[in-house]
C-alpha cells in the first residue's frame, strides 16, 4: 500500500491527575497534588518522547462550586501560561499550548505573555483562544453576568485583532545591536499600533522584539457557527469535541470551506479533536480498565457534572428521569451536541452524567493499541480531522501507554513522524512563519 503523504498531528491535552472525571480517585494518580511541576514536568517529558507536536492545557477564571469540591477536582486549574513557563525550561522540542480567555483579559497584557513565552521557549508557544461559558468567572472579573455569546465573539474577533497587531509591530530585523556604534534598534522598524475600536484602545507597540515565530500558533476551541468564523479568519487549530465520525467531517468541510473567505488555504488551518483512548492487551482487558474508571464515578456526581456541561441546573429534576426542556438557542456547540444525543438516545440523566463525565463529549475508543490506531487512521484518512489532542483518562500513565503502543504504530503505518524535523510550533504542525511588516 502507498504510503500516505500527509502526517497527523498530536497534541497531548495534560489536566490535573487525567482527564477521566474520576482520575483522582484511581488508586495509582500519580500525586496527592493537583497543581504538581514534577507531574506536569513527567507528562511533558512523555509526550515529547512520543513526538507529540505540542502538550495543550485548558484554563478557567474561577471555582464554580465550593460544595462540589467535596468529590470534584475537575475545576482546579493551574494558571496555563505560568505553567507552560516552567515546561519550557525542562522540554525542548515540544510545543507548549494554554488556554487564555478574551472574555476576561486585556490584549496588551495577553500579547506580552504569550510574546515572552515564546521567546522563552524559541518558537513552541500556543494559545487556545476561548470567550469562556461560565457566569462565575464574569463575578471575578467586574461583572454580575456573562456577556451574551455574539457579544462575546465580537470582542473575541477584535481582540485577536489587535493581539496580532502587537505580535507585529517590532518588524524581524528591528534589533541592529551594533555594538560599536551604540545602536541597539532601529527606531524606523518599531511602530505603534494605534487601534481605537469599539472595545479597546492600545498604542503599542509591545515591549519586546518579535518573537521566534513571528506569532504564537492561535488555537480556538468554540464551534458555534461564530466560532468557526472567527476560526476561519483567525486561527492555525481548532480544537474540537465530537464523538461521531459522519459529524466531524460536516464539521471540518463546513470550517475547511469558509477560510477562502478570508484569503486562507484550507490546510492552513488544522483541525483536531479530542480523542480519549482506553488501552488493553486485548479488547477485553481495555474494557475492565474503562469499567474500573466508571466505577469511580458517583452518579450524583456525574450529574452535577452534566449541569455544568449544559450550563443548565439539574438539580430538582430526577436522576432516573430525561432531560427537561433546555433550550438550545444560546447554548455553547458543546450542549446542543449532548441535548441532541440525549434526544437521540433516550438517556436519563444519571446515564448521561455517567457518560459525559468519561470524556465530556469527546471521541472514546477502548480497545487494543491496534484497534485505537485503526480508528485514528480511519478518522484521518475519512477527512474527518486533521490530528488529534490527546486526552489520556490517568496521567502519565496513559500517554506512556498511548506513546509506548500506539504511536510506534502509527509510525509505521507512516502517519506520524519518528522525529522531530523541525524545531518551533508552527515547523512541528506544517504552518509558515507569518509575515511582519515590512516598512
Ligand atoms: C474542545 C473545547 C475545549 C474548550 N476549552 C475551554 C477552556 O479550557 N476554557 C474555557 O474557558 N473555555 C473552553 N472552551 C469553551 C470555548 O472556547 C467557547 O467559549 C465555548 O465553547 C462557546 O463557544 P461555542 O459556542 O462557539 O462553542 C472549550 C470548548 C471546546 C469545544
Amino acid at each position: 500500500m502507498a504510503r500516505p503523504t500527509k502526517q497527523m498531528r498530536l497534541g497531548a491535552f495534560l489536566f490535573d491527575y487525567g482527564h477521566h472525571y474520576a482520575a483522582w480517585r484511581h488508586p495509582e494518580s500519580f500525586t496527592p497534588n493537583a497543581i504538581d511541576l514534577e507531574f506536569y514536568r513527567k507528562s511533558a517529558e512523555v509526550a515529547e518522547q512520543g513526538k507529540f507536536d505540542m502538550v495543550f492545557l485548558a484554563d478557567s477564571g474561577s471555582l464554580p462550586s465550593i460544595t462540589d469540591l467535596e468529590s470534584n477536582v475537575s475545576f482546579i486549574y493551574p494558571e496555563a501560561v505560568t505553567l507552560l513557563g516552567a515546561l519550557a525550561s525542562v522540554t525542548r522540542k515540544i510545543g507548549l499550548a494554554g488556554t487564555a480567555s478574551t472574555t476576561f483579559n486585556e490584549p496588551y497584557s495577553l500579547a506580552r505573555r504569550f510574546a515572552t513565552l515564546d521567546h522563552l521557549s524559541n518558537g513552541r508557544a500556543g494559545w487556545n483562544v476561548v470567550t469562556s461559558t461560565k457566569e462565575s468567572e464574569a463575578r471575578n472579573f467586574n461583572a454580575d453576568q456573562l456577556p451574551e455569546h455574539g457579544h462575546r465573539y465580537e470582542r473575541a474577533t477584535e481582540f485577536l485583532d489587535v493581539v496580532k497587531g502587537l505580535w507585529d509591530c517590532w518588524q524581524d530585523d528591528a534589533v541592529v545591536l551594533e555594538r560599536e556604534a551604540g545602536r541597539y534598534a532601529d527606531p524606523d522598524r518599531v511602530h505603534r499600533l494605534n487601534h481605537n475600536g469599539s472595545h479597546f484602545r492600545v498604542e503599542g507597540p509591545l515591549n519586546m522584539p518579535r518573537s521566534p515565530q513571528g506569532r504564537p500558533v492561535i488555537i480556538e476551541a468554540g464551534t458555534s457557527p461564530a466560532g468557526q468564523q472567527l476560526a476561519a479568519k483567525t486561527a492555525d487549530v481548532v480544537f474540537t469535541a465530537c464523538d461521531n465520525k459522519e459529524e466531524a467531517i460536516a464539521f471540518y468541510q463546513q470550517l475547511k470551506s469558509q477560510l477562502p473567505l478570508y484569503g486562507r488555504q484550507a490546510d492552513e488551518l488544522k483541525v483536531m479533536p479530542g480523542l480519549m483512548a482506553f488501552i488493553g492487551a486485548t479488547e477485553e482487558d481495555a474494557k475492565e480498565k474503562e469499567r474500573q474508571f466508571s466505577e469511580l464515578v458517583q452518579p450524583a456526581v456525574g450529574a452535577s457534572y452534566l449541569s455544568k456541561l449544559l450550563n443548565y441546573d439539574l438539580s430538582s429534576h430526577p436522576i432516573d428521569g430525561p432531560l427537561p426542556d433546555i433550550p438550545k438557542q444560546g447554548s455553547t456547540s458543546r450542549a446542543v451536541m449532548i441535548i441532541e444525543r440525549a434526544e437521540q438516545s433516550k438517556m436519563t440523566i444519571r446515564e448521561l452524567g455517567m457518560h459525559y463525565s468519561v470524556a465530556r463529549g469527546h471521541l472514546t475508543v477502548t480497545g487494543t493499541a491496534e484497534q485505537v490506531a485503526h480508528v485514528m487512521e480511519d478518522w484521518f484518512a475519512s477527512g474527518a480531522c486533521d490530528g488529534f489532542n490527546i486526552m489520556q483518562p490517568l496521567l502519565p500513565q496513559g500517554l506512556e501507554d498511548f506513546v509506548q503502543h500506539v504511536v510506534p504504530l502509527l509510525q509505521e503505518k507512516g502517519l506520524f513522524r519518528s522525529e522531530y524535523t523541525g524545531s518551533t510550533l508552527r515547523e512541528h504542525l506544517g504552518l509558515e512563519r507569518p509575515i511582519g511588516r515590512q516598512v
